[in-house]
């Protein structure tokens, strides 16, 4: 499988999205919108009405950072999202009734889980999501360190079920982006790494071709 790129609009210009979207989007497969809450993260980014205003030819990439998410799925599906990730951190129940609500809407729906997590927590719900994301850094903020020591969770996840996507969120560039490829990533998120390039295009080819 060729590996797939979301670039995370978080590190982009909040102020001229679509503009930083138009830029890059043909070179990548998701557009990651990182939604925090100020309560499940330490800090606030974006809600529904603003995913609604995105525009873009690739699929929408919703990761919601944010307590009950089962309360604000349906204002993200509404808005146009076409995958959305909650944290097992909220609760079996709370992503159980999140992939109901996505799965009803004809909407993917994933599974994140934080680095502080034993990998036995998300075992329950792997056979009902279409995607897993694996954190590689502590949600929050962007440009942070890579924490390799979540590859062990990759690689365990890949063994019981093999064709289930697995993406990674959190401190991939050029060297990072390596070590999540051999691990059996099939799906990298980059913000600082991509919007913080002089040449976007270029640093999402340069993780492509590791
Ligand atoms: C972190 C977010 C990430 C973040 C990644 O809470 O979920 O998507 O934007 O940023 P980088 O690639 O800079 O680590
Ligand atoms: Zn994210």
């Amino acid at each position: 499988m060729t590996i797939k790129i979301s670039p995370s609009i978080l590190s982009a210009d909040f102020g001229d999205l679509n503009k930083e979207i138009s830029e890059i989007e043909n070179a990548v497969d998701w557009i990651h919108v990182d939604v925090m809450d100020g309560h499940f993260v330490p800090n606030i980014t974006i809600g529904a009405p603003v995913v609604k205003c995105l525009k873009s030819t690739k699929p929408l990439d919703c990761h919601l950072m944010i307590e009950n998410p089962e309360k604000y799925v349906p204002d993200f599906i509404k808005a146009g999202a076409s995958y959305i990730s909650t944290h097992i951190e909220c609760g079996e129940d709370s992503v159980r009734n999140c992939i109901k609500l996505c799965s009803e809407a004809g909407v993917k729906s994933g599974v994140v889980i934080n680095p502080p997590t034993a990998v036995e927590a998300i075992f329950p719900v792997l056979s009902e999501v279409d995607f897993v994301l694996v954190m590689s850094v502590n949600p929050g903020f962007g440009g942070q360190s890579f924490m390799p020591e979540v590859l062990d969770k990759v690689k365990v996840i890949k063994e019981k079920y093999p064709n289930l996507e697995v993406q990674i969120d959190g401190g991939i560039n050029k060297e990072t982006a390596k070590l999540a490829i051999a691990a059996g990533v099939d799906n990298m998120v980059a913000g600082s790494y991509i919007f913080g390039a002089e040449d976007r295009v270029a640093a999402i080819e340069s993780l492509k071709n590791t």
